[in-house]
């Protein structure tokens, strides 16, 4: 089997020196020279230093420079405030199901029944939609989830707070579908029920994880990868092939990257708990993000994939969206790293 091994050239996670000890000053200024992709925020709602105000509305923008805005909400929510057909590319890994409480009111991924997540999954796509270009492209990371029936909360690590809740797949499910062992196949509903709204699946890619955690089974094989779909809407779009192809083993000289990426997981140091490697928004933003083009993350967390289409040098804005203000004090301090020239690789 040949595989993809994504090359990063760029120096992950960016160094804790060199991130801003404080927070930086919001840039609360509309430059007229670009385009501002807030559809009817008021920029005027936001402080100086870049703290959401006391009481301001869920769905607020909490950072902004030239660059990146970050904004603090629910995913349908903001989208529904962005300009329509103004995003290029869009990577982003939304919470897997029945993973991780992240302490916010509103989170997905902790719905009683997996269509039920399904389903908000599918309605936050049919805003990105509306917000992407016609020649743009989405790529999903997804994660699969066992039902186990137990019947109680699972995870005792203390210091794992987001994992010490009980999960829905712990409760008794509805079968034939929610029952003990099941692997709930998260990942191939969501691209069916993609598909059903319309969307074209380019590729259910593999991120095959060299060294994967361990999974301590007896009955089955130990899970190893995951999934990256690439979605888009019409026949023809934006596709960088030489920016993405590799060396041929045939008679071409060149050839389409394979869709088994092997990628490490790489131990971060993020005080945020479900981080995704860097290199796998590398492949999505080579190939789908124009060197000059808008780059979204509707669930950006720590800002991961904003940073590494920020590093990938040359002039693409970045947005990020996250429900967590946690999430973002972590992301703002990347993104603004992330555009001093200094910190650029191409
Ligand atoms: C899997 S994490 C993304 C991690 C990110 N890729 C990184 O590397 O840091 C999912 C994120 O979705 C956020 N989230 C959960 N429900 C949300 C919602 N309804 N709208 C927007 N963000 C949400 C969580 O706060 C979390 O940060």
């Amino acid at each position: 089997m040949t595989s993809t091994v994504v090359q990063s050239s760029v120096t992950y996670p960016l160094p804790k020196s060199t991130l801003e000890t404080r927070r930086s000053t919001i840039v609360p200024v509309h430059d007229d020279r670009r385009p501002l992709t807030t559809g009817n925020l008021d920029l005027r709602d936001i402080s100086p230093e870049g703290d959401l105000a006391e009481g301001a509305p869920q769905q607020s923008l909490y950072y902004a420079s030239p660059r990146a805005w970050l904004y603090c909400g629910d995913a349908t929510d903001v989208l529904t405030t962005l300009n329509t057909a103004s995003v290029d590319c869009i990577v982003t890994s939304p919470p897997y199901y029945g993973q991780r409480d992240y302490g916010v009111a509103g989170q997905l991924g902790l719905e009683d029944h997996p269509q039920e997540y399904i389903n908000k999954l599918i309605a936050v796509f049919r805003q990105a939609r509306r917000v992407l270009k016609p020649t743009g492209s989405l790529w999903v990371n997804l994660g699969d989830t066992y039902w186990s029936g137990k019947g109680r909360p699972h995870g005792k690590d203390a210091k794992q707070k987001a994992r010490r809740f009980t999960r829905p797949q712990d409760k008794a499910g509805e079968r034939p579908l929610c029952q003990p062992k099941q692997l709930l196949l998260i990942p191939h509903r969501f691209a069916i029920a993609m598909q059903d709204e319309g969307w074209i699946v380019r590729n259910d890619n593999v991120w095959r994880k060299p060294r994967p955690t361990p999974d301590p089974v007896r009955d089955r094989s130990a899970a190893s990868h995951e999934y990256v779909f690439h979605f888009v809407t019409q026949r023809k779009y934006y596709y960088d092939y030489s920016a993405v192809s590799v060396p041929s083993t045939g008679q071409a000289k060149r050839q389409a990257p394979s869709s088994v990426w092997d990628i490490p997981t790489v131990p971060s140091q993020k005080e945020h708990t479900a981080v995704f490697p860097p290199d796998l928004a590398l492949l999505p933003v080579r190939a789908t993000c124009p060197p000059d083009g808008v780059f979204l993350d509707p669930f950006c967390g720590s800002g991961t994939a904003l940073t590494a289409a920020l590093c990938q040098g040359q002039g693409r804005q970045v947005i990020g969206i996250d429900i967590s203000a946690q999430a973002l004090v972590e992301a703002q301090e990347h993104v603004v790293v992330a555009q001093r020239p200094d910190e650029r690789r191409s």
